[in-house]
């Protein structure tokens, strides 16, 4: 029935003339400016009034409610300027069918004014008006329509639509214009609902004004200078303001990020760290002493960076200039020299050092006149070149430099030091080149296979340092030094994949690079030997593993994040939380700190499990917080980790801190996270995964503990991860539909079994069990999960768990 509404249409539906007059001692003169001030207002009126109602003023100045609390919150802040008490008030409000009536006009209203005078066959109306019943009731109650024959025609020209004006009232709040006879039925009708509404009471305080002055937020240097402080008035610290909830930190660039794990692997290969803190050095130290003579090529201003202001050193030591400059002209020990006429002018001018080999000359000198003595040094940094510039070459970048001098050194040794090196990084597959450097004979090239390229790359050069640059330092006859040398923006390109150096040094470098790069982690223990003495897995071991899985974990995330945005799909949960930084395992002396964050309304059951675990073998500290984000936690979820392991922070091994925290209703909110390091915002997500990493934790310690990755049976881990997965998927993630699944397959694979993976308790029971104490679906579970459940809960681990 999609007829034209008639222009006689006159239905009186204005909004109902604002219910309530204003507070007498709102001066309406006063509107225009202190429109927005409602804290003043409010204060005007409690001066003038006594006492004002937030639900009366609010519905004076036809504000919403929650505004005006909000601005006797603010004055409530000021101290004693107000009294303000809190009382519950029932009011009306409309249900969202009520709002729509109010919006739209009542059914019988709308029937009527689709109605033209000819009237309207009732089949009709029944077939296409929406709830034509309650509408032809109503209408004809109301004497608006009749019947006649088979038709509905109407019976008055224009009609007053009380439902709408009604519920335009109470929508306003002004209930109490509507009779309580027709609030009554209305709530019948579902229309209106009776709802609490916390209202607050304002009257004077002790201290009442109506000029309050602004306060300071914060106390400044000018404050204190003039003496102002005195008079001010600050506004109270906040000690109950929710805190963020990811910090951001300090960022490394990825090549000092980089650069330090050099730096790291060399101090563990017992490497002394060389001072490189000079760019500008002089020709003598950065050629010369390196028996790089005159004439040299490379000592062209194409390829070196010379100072022009200070041109030239000031002082060279002299008598190992004159040993240098005899050792170039003429030679010595042993050796021809290159016969030419040594320029001391030439070996003074000053240039932007080109390696770093500079500082290895200098460091051996000093080290001859200091007595010798058998020393690894290494250094990192910046080095300079007058370079074409290129997507891989730019005029400066960083060195990496190995240095070894003993007794007895030969190539043997320099090629052994050189692969321990390598491996420490991940490369294990390396050639030598036999090459030419002036200051090192044999001199090699560095080759390794790249497993990506599928070819041989040069990674490195090296070489044993000649006497002829040696001995004029003074360095004993039977000394030899082994050295290598390798840039650093080489394996940062490799490993951030990057393709253009401009991308990764200099003004073009996004800062996204360096806020969300991945910690891109140097394959340390690679070819070391992944087993302790007793055949249990060494926490490095377990460690890397984590890492390896991590690093394949955020490569298919971007993979599927890709994907998702050529779809454009969005992705919920965004499992990008992983952390690619957990390293570090139990270690002797230092407490473990782990950090887990929990929402009290899906208590994490399996971590108290886990945590009975870790406190059999090592000595645990568990403490349990609330976040501000949490009003009140009970009793027993303060008391979450139970009795036990009440060991000292100090005097601990390992630290769980457990935050209740409520960080909102999405299902990864609601999930557990755990983070290891304040420094790190991103974290371990989802009950299986904190579980997976606090088992790991626990079979460090024990050979006894198998619970996950120690199991007889890597198909047994294998078999845990699946179900964990599932669990997490199905159960904590899954619709109704879903979850019933589950738990049925869970029934069938359970049987007659006791546990559901091997003959004892796994990660897999101890995740499956809490996530379905905490949806509260075990008691209508079927016989056999039942069964499994409380054979779990008797166990040494699981007691009191709930
Ligand atoms: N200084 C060399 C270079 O700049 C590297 C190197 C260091 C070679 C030490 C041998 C020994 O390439």
């Amino acid at each position: 029935m999609k007829r034209e509404t008639e222009a006689r249409n006159s239905i009186n539906c204005s909004r109902p003339s604002s219910a309530a007059p204003m507070p007498s001692a709102e001066p309406r003169h006063n509107m225009g400016s202190l429109a927005m001030d409602f804290p003043l207002q409010i204060l005007l009126a409690v001066e003038k009034q006594g006492a004002v109602s937030s639900y009366e003023f609010a519905r004076a100045l036809n504000e919403p409610h929650q505004k005006i609390v909000g601005a006797i919150k603010s004055l409530e802040s000021l101290g004693e300027v107000v009294a303000v008490k809190q009382t519950t008030q029932k009011t009306w409000e409309c249900t969202e069918e009520g709002s729509s009536l109010a919006t739209n006009g009542s059914h019988e209203a709308r029937l009527f004014n689709s109605l033209t005078s000819e009237g309207c066959p009732i089949a009709d109306i029944k077939a296409n008006f929406p709830n034509a019943n309650i509408a032809l009731g109503a209408a004809m109650k109301n004497k608006w329509v009749k019947k006649e024959g088979e038709k509905i025609v109407p019976v008055v020209s224009s009609i007053n639509d009380e439902v709408q004006i009604h519920l335009q009232a109470i929508m306003s709040g002004s209930a109490e214009n509507v009779p309580d006879k027709i609030k009554v039925d209305y709530k019948k009708r579902k229309l209106i609902k009776e709802v609490d509404l916390t209202v607050f009471e304002v009257t004077k305080g002790s201290e009442f004004t109506t000029s309050v002055s602004k306060q300071e937020a914060e106390l400044t240097k000018e404050m204190i200078e003039s003496g102002q402080w005195k008079s001010k008035s600050f506004k109270p610290f906040n000690f109950k303001a929710k805190g963020r909830l990811e910090q951001r930190s300090g960022h490394l660039h990825p090549l000092m990020q980089l650069r330090s794990e050099f730096r790291q692997i060399f101090l563990e290969m017992g490497f002394t760290e060389m001072p490189t803190n000079n760019f500008v050095e002089s020709a003598f130290w950065n050629f010369d002493a390196l028996f790089q003579p005159q004439q040299h090529p490379a000592r062209d201003a194409h390829d070196t960076f010379y100072v022009a202001e200070p041109e030239k050193t000031i002082s060279v030591p002299e008598d190992y200039l004159q040993r240098v400059k005899k050792t170039h002209s003429t030679g010595g020990y042993g050796s021809l020299g290159y016969q030419y006429e040594w320029s001391r002018d030439e070996a003074h001018k000053n240039l932007l050092r080109t390696h770093t080999t500079a500082v290895s000359a200098r460091m051996l000198y000093k080290l001859a006149q200091e007595g010798f003595r058998p020393v690894k040094f290494f250094s990192i940094d910046r080095v300079f070149r007058n370079e074409t510039l290129d997507a891989t070459h730019l005029a400066e970048f960083h060195q990496i430099e190995g240095v070894v001098a003993d007794y007895n050194l030969s190539v043997k040794h320099l090629m052994g030091v050189i692969k321990g090196f390598f491996e420490k990084i991940g490369i294990t597959k390396l050639r030598f080149k036999p090459a030419y450097n002036p200051y090192t004979e044999p001199s090699m090239e560095i080759f390794s296979y790249h497993e990506g390229l599928k070819k041989w790359v040069e990674v490195g050069n090296s070489g044993m340092f000649r006497p002829e640059m040696l001995r004029p330092m003074g360095v004993p006859e039977n000394v030899t030094v082994a050295a290598w040398g390798l840039s650093l923006e080489r394996p940062a390109m490799i490993m951030y994949g990057i393709n253009n150096i401009r991308e990764l040094v200099g003004s073009r470098v996004k800062m996204e690079l360096i806020l969300d790069n991945p910690v891109c982690t140097i394959d340390k223990f690679k070819g070391q030997s992944q087993k302790a003495a007793d055949g249990a897995p060494t926490v490095e071991s377990l460690t890397k593993r984590q890492e390896l899985i991590l690093d394949r974990l955020s490569a298919l995330q971007s993979k599927v994040a890709s994907i998702a945005a050529k779809m454009g799909v969005t992705l919920v949960e965004s499992a990008a939380s992983i952390n690619t930084q957990l390293t570090g395992g139990v270690k002797a002396g230092v407490v473990h700190d782990v950090v887990i964050y929990a929402d009290p309304r899906r208590p994490p059951y399996s971590l108290r499990i886990l945590a009975n675990a870790l406190s059999s073998n090592f000595s645990v500290c568990l403490r349990v917080h609330c976040h501000s984000s949490v009003k009140e936690v009970s009793e027993k979820l303060q008391q979450f980790w139970g009795s036990s392991g009440a060991t000292e922070r100090s005097q601990s091994q390992i630290c769980l801190t457990l935050v209740w925290r409520q960080d909102g209703d999405t299902p990864t909110a609601l999930m557990p996270s755990l983070s290891v390091s304040p420094l790190a915002p991103n974290q371990i997500r989802g009950e299986h995964n904190v579980g997976r990493y606090l088992a790991r934790l626990a079979e460090v310690g024990a050979p006894t503990c198998r619970l996950y990755e120690c199991l007889s049976n890597p198909i047994f881990t294998v078999q845990v991860d699946e179900l964990l997965d599932q669990c997490h998927g199905k159960l904590t993630l899954g619709n109704n539909k879903e979850k019933a699944g589950f738990i049925r397959e869970l029934n069938s694979r359970l049987g007659d079994r006791e546990f559901l993976v091997n003959s004892d308790l796994t990660l897999a029971d101890a995740v499956i069990l809490s996530t379905l104490l905490q949806l509260r679906m075990l008691e209508s579970a079927p016989s056999n999960v039942q069964k499994w459940s409380k054979g779990c809960l008797v166990l040494p681990y699981c007691k009191n768990l709930i």
